[in-house]
């Protein structure tokens, strides 16, 4: 096959006619009226989101990050706590507890799905500990029956992280009203994008909710003519051409997730014989598709996952990126004396994982290429 670059970072949302016709409306009354208020576009992406997502409620933030960071203020987490999370994940997701006086416990993984294993959240709990966050890896939903079971029987609220995961089900229904709360990521290289950054907490708990939309806004509570400061709150809003462009982005979600499943299983097929990599569990219906997260399969190779993916970068010109490095092995968090704390499955998984470019926009040529690419390698390096 003839060489052609495939470079990562991935294609995140998709931009057409109608976005840009929803930011133009938004600049145009402003330049108008001067007012950048996000009411109503606010309000009614909020509401529109919830549907989507299954919730009884939405909040709408200015990312995921902020959305975690809402939701461990609004649970009161502090010093002396502890939160149960997968070391497979972004730094924000276990940073959230620890920029709260917290301490992260790390629990292994399901080596199949790449996501915590509720089982292995059960040995962690101790009597400090005050939230678990689940994190829907690459799009692929957490067990969430078996870590509802753990909330229920314990009374420690689960948090998921579906940065990953708009769109995504569990056994065919949306995710956004389990657990106590959900947070999402529409930052530039996700599924869908409010104008490169935005987030929201999803949540079933009115209460909650309603603390997580005070918290994101100084802390107001409207009762009378001026709001009320009740407690400490930040400005985490999303911008009203954001909201705007949230809706336009949210009617096409359904569209784009197909498209990227589409791509996945069909790489899937592709690599299928390629045993010194393990592929991707679960995609096709029902995952959210944001990652396609391979393994090099080090028990029957020589060679390492970096040298793998720098002989493909440099030889074929196909980019990867590692979702992610072991969180306790980022600076920030060994330099606090984090360590592993016996989760082998997820040391192994993060010493073998790559993610291949593959998104909504990648052409069946593209796709060919890359697993030939991929294989080629293999071939170089045995
Ligand atoms: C699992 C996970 N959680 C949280 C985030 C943070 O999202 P944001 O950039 O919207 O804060 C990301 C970003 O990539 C992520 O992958």
């Amino acid at each position: 096959m003839d060489i052609r670059e495939v470079p990562f970072p991935i294609f995140g949302g998709l931009y057409e006619q109608d976005d840009i016709d929803a930011v133009m409306k938004v600049v145009t009354a402003a330049a108008d009226n001067g007012n950048f208020f996000p009411l109503p576009e606010e309000i009614d992406f909020q509401n529109m989101l919830a549907e989507h997502e299954g919730a009884r409620r939405a909040v709408a933030v200015n990312s995921c990050g902020t959305a975690l960071d809402c939701c461990m203020m609004a649970l009161g987490i502090k010093e002396g706590d502890e939160m149960i999370t997968t070391p497979l994940t972004f730094v924000c997701t276990a940073g959230a507890a620890v920029a709260r006086g917290a301490k992260v416990v790390f629990a292994d993984i399901d080596p199949v799905t790449m996501n915590i294993d509720p089982s292995e959240v059960r040995k962690k709990i101790t009597e400090r500990t005050k939230a678990i966050i689940g994190v829907h890896f690459s799009g692929l939903a957490c067990d969430l029956d078996e870590l509802d079971k753990i909330s229920a029987e314990t009374g420690i609220p689960v948090i998921y992280d579906a940065a990953h995961a708009v769109g995504a089900k569990y056994k065919g229904q949306p995710i956004g009203g389990r657990g106590l709360a959900n947070c999402y990521s529409f930052q530039s290289n996700k599924n869908m994008t409010c104008l490169g950054e935005g987030g929201a907490v999803t949540s079933n708990d009115e209460e909650f909710i309603e603390k997580v939309r005070q918290l994101k806004t100084f802390g107001y509570v409207y009762s009378g003519p001026a709001p009320v400061v009740t407690s400490i709150g930040f400005n985490y809003r999303m911008t009203k051409a954001q909201c705007a462009v949230g809706m336009t982005q949210l009617a096409k979600i359904d569209r784009v997730v197909k498209a990227r499943q589409e791509r996945m299983t069909r790489m899937s097929e592709l690599l299928a014989d390629a045993r010194e990599i393990i592929l991707p569990a679960g995609h096709g219906p029902g995952h959210g598709s944001h990652l396609y997260v391979l393994r090099v399969n080090t028990d029957r190779v020589k060679f390492s996952q970096e040298e793998f993916s720098s002989h493909l970068k440099s030889n074929y010109k196909v980019g990867t990126t590692k979702h992610y490095e072991a969180v306790w092995n980022l600076p920030a968090f060994s330099e606090l004396g984090y360590t592993d704390m016996g989760c082998p499955l997820a040391a192994r998984a993060c010493d073998q994982v790559f993610s291949a470019p593959i998104s909504h926009r990648t052409s069946p040529e593209e796709l060919e290429y890359i697993a030939w690419a991929m294989k080629q390698t293999i071939m170089d390096l045995a």
